[in-house]
């Protein structure tokens, strides 16, 4: 009787599950070393057989973003610069009387924290840059290779950025010009940031390369992929003299949302009892999902009951945490 009424109780407050994904045990969120968050989402494009201009998931860019500096161009995105070929997606800059780019984003723009990854090969064709990142209301995380840069690096930048008085150039504070000991168009390599509440973290290949605390991000967002040229002989340089390709092989978002309803990182935590590591990437190392939550019913029916006045995600994480 008390654990049926607990249970009850899990799945009304709890009703939200992770997000759909092929880690159905996972109902307790995905932990890493920065925190909790409680949807997961993944695109591979190494088995896609979607029409990527008509994903539900995925927006395609067909817009302008007007030149930013005198002597720079306007940065045109065309939706046939974005395409599934051979098993990734790829992003063209391409040449022509006016060069066109390709970008891609999430739909959803309520992505509030997470950790987020994506398996990219850049273009050896100098003059473009390939760039993962978080954007909401004009704040950004960005982590952006810049295929003219020789030996190869990648820029790690926070928006709106500082620029050092002394120097005039991009300050340290929100900018960073990390050195990569490989050649960035050879092979896949994943860049993955974290973004929590004050603190940016961005890593090569799972190592950490930097942290940022100035400028990040306060509000929610969606995520980006996305391949550039506007010809500023100070950052993209280019146009690029023949057209250039950026293939992205899968993305993987562990994230949080904004929502005026509280019970939106809720978690049924019915299955797994506890958040599933993030780090681990195969689903047979997954939680075995447990038949009952009966076996731990040390909630009293008075405490329960109590729990009732606390805020919904308070109670949810309070009983998903007593039933681990
Ligand atoms: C994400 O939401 C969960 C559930 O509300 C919370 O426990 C966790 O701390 C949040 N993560 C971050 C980084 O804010
Ligand atoms: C693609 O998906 C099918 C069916 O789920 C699976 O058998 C196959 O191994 C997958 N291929 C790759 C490259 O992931
Ligand atoms: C892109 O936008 C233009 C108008 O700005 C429209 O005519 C065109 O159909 C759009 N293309 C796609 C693929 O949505
Ligand atoms: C977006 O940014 C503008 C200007 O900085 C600010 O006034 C506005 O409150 C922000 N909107 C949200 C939802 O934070
Ligand atoms: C590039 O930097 C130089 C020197 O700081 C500056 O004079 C020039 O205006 C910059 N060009 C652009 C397109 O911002
Ligand atoms: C993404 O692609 C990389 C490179 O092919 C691969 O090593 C990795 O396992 C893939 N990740 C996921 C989640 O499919
Ligand atoms: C939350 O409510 C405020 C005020 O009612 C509204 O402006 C805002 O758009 C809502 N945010 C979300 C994510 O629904």
């Amino acid at each position: 009787m008390l654990n049926s009424l607990l249970i009850v109780s899990l799945s009304l407050l709890c009703w939200k599950t992770a997000a759909d994904n092929p880690y159905q045990g996972c109902d307790c969120g995905f932990v890493n070393e920065n925190g909790l968050f409680t949807n997961y989402w993944i695109s591979d494009f190494a088995n896609y057989s979607n029409d990527i201009h008509r994903d539900k998931e995925f927006y395609v860019a067909n817009y302008t973003i007007e030149a930013k500096y005198p002597g720079t161009f306007p940065r045109s995105f065309d939706p046939n610069n974005v395409n599934v070929i051979n098993n990734a997606l790829q992003l063209a800059v391409t040449i022509g009387d006016d060069p066109q780019c390709g970008a891609i984003g999430t739909k959803r723009q309520d992505i509030f924290y997470g950790s987020f990854r994506a398996y990219i090969k850049t273009t050896n064709v100098p003059g473009t840059v390939s760039a993962f990142f978080l954007y909401g209301n004009d704040s950004e995380i960005d982590m952006e290779t810049l295929s003219a840069l020789n030996p190869p690096e990648t820029y790690f930048a926070i928006h709106p950025g500082l620029t050092d008085a002394q120097s005039g150039r991009a300050s340290a504070l929100t900018h960073t010009n990390y050195m990569l000991n490989y050649t960035p168009s050879e092979e896949y390599h994943e860049y993955r940031f974290d973004w929590i509440p004050g603190l940016a973290i961005f890593y090569i290949d799972g190592k950490e390369a930097n942290r940022l605390y100035t400028n990040i991000p306060t509000v929610p967002g969606r995520i980006l992929v996305n391949h550039w040229t506007d010809g500023n002989a100070n950052f993209s340089q280019g146009p690029p003299k023949q057209n250039a390709f950026m293939d992205v092989q899968n993305i993987t978002l562990f994230f949080n949302v904004s929502s005026n309803d509280s019970s939106a990182n809720n978690m049924a935590c019915q299955t797994s009892h506890q958040a599933c590591s993030i780090d681990v990437t195969t689903a047979e190392s997954m939680p075995t999902p447990s038949p009952s939550v009966s076996q731990s019913g040390a909630v009293s029916l008075q405490s329960s009951i109590a729990l009732l006045s606390l805020p919904a995600t308070l109670i949810a994480a309070i009983l998903c945490h007593y039933f681990i």
